[in-house]
């Protein structure tokens, strides 16, 4: 953790929203100052696919973050998503010098699990150590001191295409910012919404945005699989404007009032005023009918969150259940439906474990944004993942190679 008085900022460019949060360290952790919101306009499926409307997009939210903290903002960490992102479990194993294991032992087991096979247009992400193997004894966290003669990583590491990597990074340094690293959003959304006791037990992140769809297994303390699936709240929105046959912005405020993806839940006999499009008078629909367009949208995506999960062989691992959080886990009736699809416990996922103004971000939409700076705060100290390398020509993936390792 660095020194009291220090500023760290995350930044979430989400589908639907960017956001900026300010975050001051303190002794007993972070204080949120401030933060920044404003719509996204640049990109799809979580991928940056207009840099100047994203560029616009981070400069405003930066803006009103910098107002509200009175801070003057020049390092970030932020997230990456979309469906550029893979992920893979993978092994390496050293010979130990001197018959105990040492951390620099540990360093080369895990910088020898990541000579895999990696595609000239990808980088690593993420290389997360899972747990050690001493010789034959397995499932160790922390093998340092231990006897033995031979040490093997466990490790999951998180892949990401160069291309989709080096557009979010220039939208953030045209802004003028650095940054100082570059962050799975469901590894940082864990950071504010799990227990150090689900992690333990076994639980599955589910986060839900408007465009993507992230998934983070933890078990035994460690990240066992990660998945993002290209779909999110925004296909409610497009199915309720065209099932009501109402304009998408109308569509997207009856979803956050009336929506409900369980309709167990909905009265019988309550209606709602939905706008017509083409200057037609307004009609009357019942909130049934609303549910019944919500629910199966809402169903086919968890359902594609459960698929996933059980192909990975982590759904064995779900003791804690499964939390839900980002936007669309506001909406009503989504714990009870994810209860009859998961057949386990749901909650919905808030951010936690901040201070200051932390009532302002004490939403779903935030568990991203204060998720970085809680997964920043904790690798402040460790090598910069990526480095904005300005000198040559604007191009930003500087000589990165001094690889990043993250532990428990
Ligand atoms: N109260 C609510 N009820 C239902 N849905 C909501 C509510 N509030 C927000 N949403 C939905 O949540 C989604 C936005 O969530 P979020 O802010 O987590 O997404 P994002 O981070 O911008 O996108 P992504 O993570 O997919 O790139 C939108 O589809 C929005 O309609
Ligand atoms: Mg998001």
């Amino acid at each position: 953790m660095g020194k009291k008085g220090n500023v760290i900022v995350g930044l979430d460019i989400g589908t639907t929203k960017t956001c900026v949060i300010v975050g001051e360290l303190t002794d007993g952790g972070i204080d949120i100052i401030g933060i920044g919101s404003c719509p996204s306009e640049g990109l799809r499926k979580g991928v940056v696919v207009n840099i100047d409307s994203t560029v616009e997009s981070i400069r405003k939210a930066v803006e009103e973050a910098e107002k509200m903290s009175g801070c003057e903002i020049s390092t970030v960490f932020a997230g990456v998503a979309g469906s550029h992102i893979k992920s893979q479990n993978s092994l390496g194993i050293v010979a130990v010098k001197g018959r105990e294991v040492g951390e620099e032992d540990v360093d080369r087991a895990v910088e020898a699990s990541r000579a895999i096979a990696i595609p000239v247009d990808r980088e690593i992400l993420h290389t997360l150590p899972q747990s050690f193997i001493v010789d034959d004894q397995d499932g160790i966290r922390d093998p340092v001191g231990m006897s033995g003669v031979r040490l093997e990583a466990k490790v999951h590491i998180v892949t990401g295409a160069t291309t989709s990597i080096q557009n979010i990074a220039k939208s953030i340094s045209r802004v003028g910012l650095e940054i100082h690293g570059l962050v799975l959003e469901q590894l940082a959304s864990a950071e504010a919404v799990l227990s150090p006791d689900e992690k333990d037990l076994g639980v599955a992140l589910i986060d839900i945005g408007g465009g993507t769809t992230d998934i983070v297994v933890y078990a035994e303390g460690s990240v066992k699989h990660t998945a993002i699936l290209p779909v999110g709240g925004n296909y409610v929105t497009s199915d309720i404007a065209t099932g009501l046959r109402t304009p998408v912005t109308e569509a997207e405020k009856i979803k956050i009032h009336y929506g409900c993806a369980y309709t167990p839940l909905i009265p019988k006999d309550e209606a709602i005023e939905v706008p017509s499009v083409g200057g037609r008078e307004p009609r009357e629909v019942s909130r049934q009918i609303l549910g019944r367009i919500i629910q199966p949208r809402m169903e086919e995506i968890l359902n594609m969150a459960m698929k996933e999960i059980t192909k990975s062989g982590c759904d064995e691992m779900l003791t804690a259940g499964v939390v839900l959080t980002g936007g669309t886990a506001l909406l009503h009736g989504m714990p009870e439906l994810g209860e009859q699809i998961f057949n386990l416990p749901v909650r919905r996922g808030l951010p936690t474990g901040v201070g200051g103004l932390k009532d302002v971000v004490a939403s779903p939409m935030y568990a991203t944004g204060v998720g970085l700076l809680l997964y920043g705060s904790q690798n402040l100290d460790r090598e910069i993942l990526v480095r904005i390398d300005r000198s040559i020509f604007g191009n930003w993936i500087g000589s990165l190679k001094r690889w990043f390792l993250e532990f428990f």
